[in-house]
């Protein structure tokens, strides 16, 4: 396991090293491949960065864009990651329409899932994705992973799964598998506050496994880079 921990000291400080993470592993993909795959977590931590991030000087019209994981709900709801990402990153980053792929939460949700499986595998076709972002919860889910985490989201049936959650908003969830986070080249975990700090330290000290733990099998796969202000 290899981890570099970025702890910062302030907000701002926290979303400028963030977004300048996300900017040189896009920046060295684009310079290896002339394209580089993202795929971005949702929640409040982020927003800020995504919108730094959409700022800055990128080849966005070679950078494909997919969500890791989003609500079932309308397109254009508050709740939505969807519409977190088109009003933070997409509002300022020129990434055409045709390299964004989004789940189509129109659809009955096992035929949005089974669609949103299929365009994945298409976008994954040529490379495996260059980063992925993550958060995580109170409860120690990463994604729409939520512990303990059932077989069907370890295994590699699925690569994209119906969760469902009664904490957090919006019951009807879907998300990557884990095999399919943990496959991604780097890793960025966006941590912030105390709360995160004692779900993160709780889980350092925990000896029980991915399913109460998702992060764990991310940890296990190598660049990963952890950002912290608490
Ligand atoms: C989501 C997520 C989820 C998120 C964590 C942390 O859509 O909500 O992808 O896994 O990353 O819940 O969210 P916060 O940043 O809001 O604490």
């Amino acid at each position: 396991m290899h981890l570099d921990h970025i702890a910062t000291d302030n907000e701002q400080e926290f979303i400028l090293a963030s977004a300048d993470i996300m900017q040189s592993i896009l920046e060295s993909a684009l310079a290896e491949d002339g394209e580089a795959i993202l795929g971005l977590s949702g929640g409040s931590t982020p927003k800020p960065i995504y919108e730094e991030l959409g700022n800055r000087e990128l080849e966005w019209e070679n950078i494909k864009l997919f969500l890791v994981d989003d609500r079932y709900i309308a397109a254009d709801s508050s709740d939505s990651n969807q519409k977190l990402v088109r009003e933070t990153l997409l509002a300022h980053a020129q990434i055409p329409e045709s390299n964004v792929v989004f789940p189509d939460t129109s659809l009955p949700i096992e035929a949005c899932i089974a669609q949103y499986a299929t365009d994945l595998q298409k976008l994954w076709s040529n490379k495996l994705p260059d980063l992925l972002t993550l958060g995580l919860g109170e409860d120690g889910h990463i994604a729409s992973l939520f512990p303990p985490v059932g077989a069907d989201a370890l295994g590699d049936e699925h690569l994209v799964l119906h969760t469902t959650t009664d904490q957090f908003a919006v019951h009807d969830r879907m998300t990557v598998s884990l095999n399919a986070i943990a496959a991604a080249q780097n890793h960025l975990l966006l941590l912030k506050g105390e709360g995160k700090k004692a779900v993160w330290d709780e889980m350092q000290h925990s000896n029980d496994d991915v399913s109460r733990w998702p992060m764990k099998r991310v940890l296990e796969t190598g660049a990963v880079t952890l950002v912290t202000y608490w």
